[in-house]
């Protein structure tokens, strides 16, 4: 079967859409029933439902979650640490096979998972197929981890003849898994598939946007065989749950992608009695610099496509572009007619490209940043609420280009909205002065003929993830095994990335072991 990345562009087309119209209505037939959490193999959460719309149209209930409470998450914890200690003695070999067929599954039934998220998050299909091949490739990456060092053991030096020295890697415990909407199966696979290769058990909270999809995720791994307790999935209000599953004493680490605003408290407030670890993946503010020797189509497709695929709704997005005066007339000229002829609407629909944002609070956060972007400077297209005809009932606003003083705090600040910010600069230097003077440092892109221009690049930029001359997406669209995805400063917290080689053994602490005598 065809495989699908977030930079496929042209996939059989006829046999994809067919599958992919057969998995809508297979998920649609669906809608509307009552879920709970999963605890130890047993249902949990005993609070008031959690309804999940999509924000394609909010009159659409895709279903109703039981929210779990403060005691639903005590029992979720009590069960990981019992069936943690199970799980960390099974052969490592034993769990690699397990999430192999997590993997497995998740091939199986791509279509199915891609068209629920569509309909959850309203990713376009593409963008949706590209989640659910980015999870089985990221469960399969991690496993050949584990294979490649062995299980993490290590025959060490010997300071003395009659010593053996062993080093390995062992299990935490108890992670707490905390998942954010936006790539709802792939980052809470990847971040859980991790944890659990490394021995621990996992409490897995997945975004109150998308709690369909994570129920989906816990049913793969419970039908892949990973014992109950070993991963447990709880629904549940953030103001309700969201601080108390990671304050609690039972946690012995926590793994989060979402704001830096939320991932600061996390770290911050995690480490009481000792230090736990904290991996974290908290957005970013991504330039991309289109400098005069660049190929201007091909930089304002790879702008147009990271700035506006998923709405602009990725860590990885391009958020800014500084842009060589040289260029800038006919660059801005080329992406503007780019922005205003991508398909708008309904993103379960074929070929559209551009389909709402999540919720209301990323509507009002997109109203008041276009308000800031007119007083600023001035909107070269779109800055307004879509509401003709069906557009009237979702979450829909328009991709906004806008020409922005350099100091406008538009090119500081994580928007998550569909909100472009351009600004001229008149050389290398200022590029990538302004690149760096945010707090974020995620990705980064460059479009440029020079090569000595782009090892610079390379080497002064204070990103972790960066490329030149990507049209299929200037900044976004990395891959496991490709593209480690590491947040620099403000945008992570350990400098080694998902997607990376060193992703599992960080779930994992250093024992050595030494034994005296022959
Ligand atoms: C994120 O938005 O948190 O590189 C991660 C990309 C995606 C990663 C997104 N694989 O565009």
């Amino acid at each position: 079967m065809t495989k699908f990345t977030y930079t496929t562009a042209e996939p059989e087309l006829a046999p994809f859409h067919a599958s992919f119209d057969a998995a809508l209505s297979r998920v649609r037939s669906d809608c509307g029933c009552s879920y709970g959490g999963w605890v130890d193999g047993t249902p949990a959460g005993a609070g008031a439902p959690l309804r999940d719309v999509t924000p394609i149209d909010t009159r659409i209930e895709l279903g109703s979650f039981a929210a779990a409470q403060p005691p639903d998450v005590d029992r979720a914890i009590r069960a990981a640490r019992d069936a943690q200690r199970g799980w960390a003695r099974t052969p490592w070999p034993e769990r690699v096979a397990t999430l192999r067929r997590a993997a497995a599954l998740i091939r199986e039934r791509k279509f199915d998972l891609a068209a629920l998220m569509s309909l959850e998050v309203g990713k376009s299909r593409l963008e949706a197929m590209g989640d659910a091949e980015e999870s089985a490739d990221l469960i399969d990456y991690y496993c050949q981890q584990v294979e490649d060092e062995a299980g993490f053991a290590h025959e060490m030096a010997r300071v003395t003849p009659i010593e053996r020295n062993v080093d390995v890697l062992r299990p935490y415990g108890v992670f707490a898994c905390i998942a954010p909407f936006n790539f709802p199966l792939a980052l809470s696979t990847g971040m859980s598939a991790a944890a659990l290769l490394a021995g621990n058990a996992v409490v897995y909270k997945p975004s109150e946007d998308a709690p369909w999809t994570g129920l989906k995720l816990f049913e793969l791994y419970q039908h892949a065989g990973v014992p109950a307790g070993v991963f447990n999935y709880l629904v549940g209000r953030r103001e309700e749950i969201g601080d108390y599953l990671w304050q609690h004493p039972g946690i012995d680490g926590v793994v989060f992608t979402g704001s830096k605003a939320v991932g600061l408290r996390i770290h911050h407030g995690v480490s009481t009695r000792w230090i736990k670890p904290c991996l974290m993946e908290l957005g970013g503010k991504n330039a991309c610099l289109v400098m005069p020797t660049a190929d201007i189509d091909a930089a304002a497709d790879g702008v147009m496509r990271s700035a506006f695929g998923l709405q602009n709704q990725k860590c990885s997005a391009t958020s800014r572009v500084y842009v060589h005066g040289a260029v800038a007339a006919a660059f801005v000229e080329c992406l503007l007619d780019k922005t205003r002829a991508m398909r708008i609407g309904d993103p379960t629909e074929r070929d559209v490209f551009f389909g709402p944002v999540i919720n209301q609070r990323a509507v009002a956060r997109y109203e008041r940043a276009v308000d800031q972007a007119r007083r600023d400077g001035s909107i070269l297209t779109g800055g307004c609420r879509l509401t003709d005809g069906a557009l009237a009932h979702g979450w829909y606003v328009a991709p906004t280009v806008a020409r922005l003083p350099a100091d406008s705090t538009l090119f500081q600040e994580e928007l998550f909205v569909p909100l472009l910010a351009v600004a001229h600069v008149s050389d290398f230097d200022e590029a990538i002065a302004r690149t760096n003077a945010v707090e974020y440092g995620l990705t980064a892109g460059i479009f440029s003929a020079d090569t000595f221009e782009i090892e610079r690049f390379f080497d002064e930029v204070e990103a972790g993830v960066c490329y030149a001359n990507k049209r299929s997406g200037a900044t976004t669209g990395a891959w496991p095994g490709a593209q480690p995805f590491t947040g620099w400063k403000a945008s992570g917290s350990t400098g080694k990335g998902g997607c990376g080689p060193y992703y599992v053994a960080q779930f994992m602490r250093e024992q050595s072991r030494t034994v005296i005598g022959s």
